[in-house]
């Protein structure tokens, strides 16, 4: 159904909001905290990129985390994406947050609480009475500083469903605009996704005014597709960051999502805003400006997600990429694959490697070649376009003396 939203209007019905949370629960991994001048250039990419929200921090957290989300704000004064503030239920979380976020155009007060009988047992020491309470009163102050209202139930893949529900139908009538249920500590499969999702949009009354978002934990590795499930049963809004940084584990990455939106069309007909072909370079001003690469197999964006080393699939792509490809290198920011030479590769891969540093040989000499590359990549682990050149020249020579 289209939903008509305080910062985007009229929401057409397979419209995905992409909400990026690198600033915010990304920042949260150990190791990753940025300063403010990183901060600004990182949401500068991020709004380049084209994300729909930029939670740009935890207001009340420290005077830098305010500094930085007041300074994302008054950046994206005139026009750019929603900017987010975090804000527990006091009303101390929510002003700290109104105040920084006020400079924006499109602002949002994000505010959560536990839901979870263990978080309100151990954590909040709170009766879910109590805590229902919390939910009305929380919202109810965030309206008063912006329409954009989003309400997370913490922890709300481990909530009773009943409870659950009680809490988003009190976090609608409060006011909120988007309702998150974030599985805070990874614990959730997709089937659980899918029935809460439903569950939610079925029982709660109200629930078809708001926008339902996901916001997944990567301690089992289901961060992606939880997200898809989730997408699959009802959810518009996606919470993710760049390279799936975050706590612990880390989020579901953005990139990842996106394209598994792009790439399965067919089996999840969504759109968004994303720029995909801007994909590799935020990647890679994230990782510059943590200190942190990203693994060589990190699908998307790590080094070997378009590299080919094995001799079946090289020959396969340079018949056809899109026999070993399912989606193109260019589409998310790399100027090309690579055809990687070691002790797997073929002829083919060889010859063609050849002829693009400007070696074009015969059979006999490209045999003998070949056969010392095979030996060359048996002791080393990559063989380098030197290697070869060194391997080639010494093959000519060989075979002029
Ligand atoms: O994972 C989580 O529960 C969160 C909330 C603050 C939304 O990050
Ligand atoms: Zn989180």
């Amino acid at each position: 159904m289209a939903i008509n939203h305080p910062s985007f209007g009229t929401l057409a019905e397979d419209r995905i909001i992409i909400f990026d949370t690198t600033l915010r629960d990304g920042e949260q991994s150990p190791g990753f905290s940025m300063n403010l001048d990183e901060k600004l250039r990182m949401a500068e990419a991020l709004a380049d990129l084209g994300v729909d929200v930029m939670e740009a921090g935890f207001p009340i957290a420290s005077m830098g985390d305010f500094e930085s989300v007041e300074a994302i704000a008054k950046r994206f004064a005139k026009e750019g994406p929603v900017v987010c503030g975090l804000a527990r239920t006091s009303s101390a979380d929510i002003l700290r947050a109104a105040e920084a976020i006020k400079p924006a155009a499109r602002r949002r007060i994000h505010t959560f609480v536990s839901t979870s009988p263990l978080h309100m047992r151990v954590k909040l020491r709170m009766e879910p009475e109590a805590v229902l309470e919390l939910v009305t009163a929380s919202v109810s102050l965030a309206r008063q500083h912006t329409d954009d209202v989003e309400w997370s139930a913490e922890d709300g893949t481990r909530t009773e469903h009943e409870f659950l529900c009680r809490c988003v139908e009190a976090a609608i009538k409060a006011g909120a605009t988007t309702i998150n249920i974030p599985d805070t500590v990874g614990y959730a499969v997709p089937e659980d996704m899918a029935f809460i999702f439903n569950m939610l949009r079925e029982r709660v009354p109200g629930a078809d005014g708001v926008i339902f978002s996901t916001h997944n934990h990567n301690d089992l590795g289901l961060a992606v597709a939880n997200t898809l499930a989730a997408i699959r049963a009802g959810a518009r809004q996606v919470e993710c960051t760049i390279n799936g940084i975050g706590e612990r584990a880390g989020n579901a990455s953005l990139e990842e999502a996106v394209m598994a939106l792009r790439t399965r069309h067919d089996a999840i007909p969504t759109t968004n805003s994303i720029v995909t072909t801007k994909l590799l370079k935020v990647s890679k001003l994230l990782a510059a400006t943590t200190g942190f690469d990203v693994q060589p197999n990190k699908a998307i964006v790590g080094r070997n997600a378009f590299a080919h080393e094995s001799g079946i699939h090289q020959d396969g792509v340079l018949k056809d990429a899109s026999t070993y490809e399912i989606m193109t290198p260019e589409s998310v920011g790399w100027t090309t694959n690579s055809l990687v030479l070691g002790k797997h590769s073929g002829r083919a891969a060889f010859r063609d490697r050849l002829k693009s540093l400007g070696y074009e040989i015969g059979d006999n000499q490209l045999n003998d070649a070949f056969k010392r590359f095979k030996d060359l990549a048996d002791r080393k682990k990559v063989v380098y376009d030197e290697d070869i050149a060194a391997l080639v020249d010494d093959e000519v020579g060989r075979t002029n003396e």
